[in-house]
């Protein structure tokens, strides 16, 4: 076996194949979603939530990802792993974001990076991918200007479906491999899916794109709370977790744990 290229996700466009992408950041996950035949990892600025406790993206560094990046390309074989570039890493220009995308790929040692924004990041895209750099682009919602567009909110009803396609367009002619469509309306995603030649990845997005994204916490259900329309739970991990945790501390209480056979 061997990784994935961007070629592969190319070519399962192609042929009309969908995939799945789900974010990791750490080993046990990255692992367990390699084996699974999951073909893309996405080291997700989302960490910023789903890790480190903080409330937006926004805050998290290069510093605080590149290890998360580091874990999950070590304990991967199979899947293409993209790394997040997080906000105030990269919208200075294509300077700002080739320096932090080299860092990214020499230092993370991931083979793909994903940066937020559409016609505005079109110079960042090119000089990443005329240095070699694969990109992956990331339009709709853009969780790193949450502030700016007043919340998580659907982008592209009505007459701005036409700015989210001049989007779709300007990071393909830039030289992305695949752009991620979150919270846009389904009919706009599937008009961008067979117009732009692009692998596109949905999140809230409908059934329509070539392939689907969510964060993994929420897909198996370890965020408790409720979740955004566009998740689905697969599993329940965070009551699986709560359930083992008390049993443990139930054992230990009542002198049922450590038994003989965990004893030296
Ligand atoms: O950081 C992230 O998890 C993402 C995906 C939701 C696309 O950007
Ligand atoms: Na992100």
């Amino acid at each position: 076996t061997r990784r994935v290229r961007t070629r592969d996700l190319a070519a399962a466009k192609e042929r009309g194949q969908r995939w799945a992408m789900l974010t990791s950041y750490d080993q046990y996950t990255a692992s367990i979603f390699d084996q699974a035949g999951i073909p893309v990892l996405l080291v997700g600025d989302s960490a910023a939530n789903n890790v480190f406790g903080y409330e937006t993206t926004v805050p998290v560094t290069a510093e605080e990802l590149l290890p998360l990046v580091r874990a999950v390309v070590r304990a991967t074989k199979q899947t293409l792993v993209v790394g997040d570039l997080p906000f105030g890493s990269y919208e200075e220009g294509p300077a700002q974001a080739l320096r932090t995308a080299v860092r990214f790929m020499k230092e993370g040692g991931c083979h793909a990076v994903k940066l937020e924004g559409g016609r505005r990041c079109a110079d960042q895209i090119s000089a990443l991918v005329g240095a070699g750099i694969p990109v992956m682009a990331h339009i709709g919602f853009t969780p790193q200007s949450e502030h700016t567009l007043g919340g998580y909110r659907v982008q592209g009803r009505g007459e701005a479906a036409e700015e989210v396609l001049a989007d779709a367009w300007a990071v393909a002619e830039a030289g992305a491999f695949a752009v991620v469509l979150e919270m846009v309306p389904g009919e706009v995603a599937k008009r961008i899916t067979h117009e732009v030649p692009i692998p596109t990845i949905g999140i809230g997005a409908g059934p329509d794109t070539d392939a689907q994204v969510l964060v993994w916490q929420d897909m198996a259900g370890l965020r408790g709370g409720r979740a955004p329309r566009f998740v689905k739970r697969y599993a329940d991990l965070a009551g699986t977790l709560a359930d083992a945790a008390r049993r443990y501390s139930d054992e230990v209480r009542d002198g049922q744990f450590p038994a003989a056979e965990h004893t030296f």
